[in-house]
């Protein structure tokens, strides 16, 4: 999907243990305004289900495992993580559900901006009318 791609985060191998890490702007195409994760998912549950207006988002499977499923109003595509040193950097104006949780999986999510209820569309029609209007 246009503009949607899995970032490789650096991983540093040790025999005591791996890390990865990412920086503003450094790893991930935007600057860091917030964190957030979702954790303790009872089975079945999803998440998500709105658009962004304006915010751009990247998001690791710190622990665990979920799909990441994303609408650009016309077709669908999913996206699987399971790793920690990897994560899906997604745009703006795009219908997102997060899914098919594992047990005690962890999302961690940064985003481009501060927490704004005003920036989401929560209505699936208005999304795909806001993003008809964004791409005239
Ligand atoms: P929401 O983004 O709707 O959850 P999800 O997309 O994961 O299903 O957020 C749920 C509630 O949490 C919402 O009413 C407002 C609050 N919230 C914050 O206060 N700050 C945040 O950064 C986020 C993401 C949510």
């Amino acid at each position: 999907m246009k503009n949607v791609k899995i970032i490789n985060l650096p991983k540093i191998l040790d025999p005591r243990g791996n890390l990865s890490f990412f920086e503003n702007s450094n790893q991930i195409p935007f600057d860091i305004k917030r964190t957030y994760w979702i954790y303790d998912v009872p089975g079945g549950e999803m998440r998500g289900s709105h658009a962004f207006k304006e915010s751009h988002e990247f998001i690791i499977a710190l622990s665990g495992s979920f799909d990441v499923v994303l609408n650009d109003g016309t077709k669908e595509m999913k996206y699987s993580l399971n790793r920690s040193y990897y994560g899906l950097y997604v745009p703006n104006l795009l219908w997102r559900r997060i899914e098919n949780f594992s047990t005690n999986s962890l999302a961690l999510i940064v985003s481009s901006i501060s927490y704004n209820e005003k920036d989401y569309i929560r209505n699936f029609e208005e999304f795909k009318i806001t993003r008809n209007e964004a791409n005239k």
